[in-house]
């Protein structure tokens, strides 16, 4: 049973040069205890996507489709309804700890105003479950911690911070945009071993957006990989790594420096990212890809599933892959 159960949702933005299509069509769920990695070049709509979950879209963005959390519609629900479930269900962690930690309030403070808020703890208690938290985040002295501003902290220890902010109610969905990009490669380590020993101890859900396929490979146990707003192809992680299948998705896996490259020549996809105005019918790959045909310019292909393992949209399918018996593919039952 799905915790998260999105479908058909779309976000764009009003500009000055026209509609922005940010998101199209994305549909994905998620089941307690799993992790969903989505992954993308940037500017492919990872971030736009769950800030619509949140109710974080900007002013000039028009969001629809649903997003049922245990089957209500959070893209429906009011602000004071939304913020509830934020603070007490869905936790989310974005790449820049500033974001979301008050610069100008003690941590300690920050931390416990949630819990006396959504649990009505009491002060001695709030503090008590704040510390306890910041030792579950590998914060050396938390006592201590509890008294300093955020500024007062290294990068990875706001990082680690913030994670504590986004577990202190336990949340059934943690909502991880980048969470680690900006730190160093031991803290990130850390982190993310922190993030399944948390998973595994209250069988959390976690959506991961990540570009780091590394990342994906450690910690998700399905991948979404999205370009131009779209849902490219999901896949189990075994699927993904070893059965690559759409395109776009061969082209990512084959961007990934291996230790032997040269820095300054790590490999990219040839060809920039598409224009994200609307107007595109076809598929946004289309002009970088190297199977593309005239279908692939004039109409977006169906999401299909390949297996129960393994979904793409893709209308070289058959080409690109190495298919041995042919599988037969079937619309995708939402
Ligand atoms: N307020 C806005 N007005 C217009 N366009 C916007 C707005 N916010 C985001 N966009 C556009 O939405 C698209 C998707 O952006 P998004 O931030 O989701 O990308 P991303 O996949 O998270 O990229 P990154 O990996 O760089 O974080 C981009 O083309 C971006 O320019
Ligand atoms: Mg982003």
């Amino acid at each position: 049973m799905s915790i998260l159960t999105v479908n058909n949702m779309n976000v764009r933005f009003r500009t000055q040069d026209g509609l922005v299509q940010a998101v199209s069509d994305l549909s994905f769920s998620i089941k307690p205890g799993e992790t969903l990695g989505i992954v993308g070049e940037s500017g492919s709509g990872k971030s736009q996507s769950v800030f619509a979950l949140m109710g974080l879209t900007a002013d000039n963005g028009i969001v629809s489709g649903d997003a049922l959390f245990h089957g209500k519609n959070l893209l429906e629900m009011s602000k004071k309804e939304l913020n509830r479930i934020r603070a007490e269900k869905i936790g989310m962690i974005f790449q820049d700890p500033m974001n979301s930690l008050n610069p100008f309030m003690k941590i300690g403070k920050q931390l416990t105003e949630v819990l006396r808020k959504h649990k009505g703890l009491s002060s001695r208690e709030a503090t008590a479950q704040s510390i306890q938290m910041l030792d579950a985040v590998r914060i050396p002295s938390a006592q201590t911690r509890m008294t300093q501003y955020p500024h007062e902290l290294s990068g990875g220890m706001r990082q680690r911070v913030m994670i504590a902010m986004a577990l202190l109610c336990k949340p059934e969905l943690i909502i991880a945009d980048e969470p680690t990009t900006a730190l160093d490669v031991t803290v990130q380590a850390q982190i993310l071993t922190l993030l399944r020993d948390l998973q595994t101890e209250f069988n959390t859900a976690i959506l991961l957006i990540t570009h780091d396929m590394g990342v994906v490979a450690e910690m998700c146990d399905r991948v979404l990989v999205m370009y131009g707003g779209r849902r490219m192809e999901q896949a189990s992680i075994n699927s993904l790594f070893e059965s690559p299948s759409h395109p776009y998705t061969q082209g990512l896996l084959t961007a990934i420096p291996s230790i032997h490259d040269d820095i300054d020549r790590l490999k990219t996809i040839a060809g920039n990212p598409p224009s994200a105005l609307i107007d595109a019918q076809g598929c946004p790959f289309y002009e970088r890809c190297s199977s593309a045909k005239e279908l692939c310019k004039n109409e977006m292909p169906k999401f299909l599933s390949v297996n129960d393992q393994q979904s793409l949209a893709c209308h070289s399918y058959s080409a690109v892959t190495p298919v041995v018996s042919k599988p037969i593919l079937t619309e995708e039952i939402a």
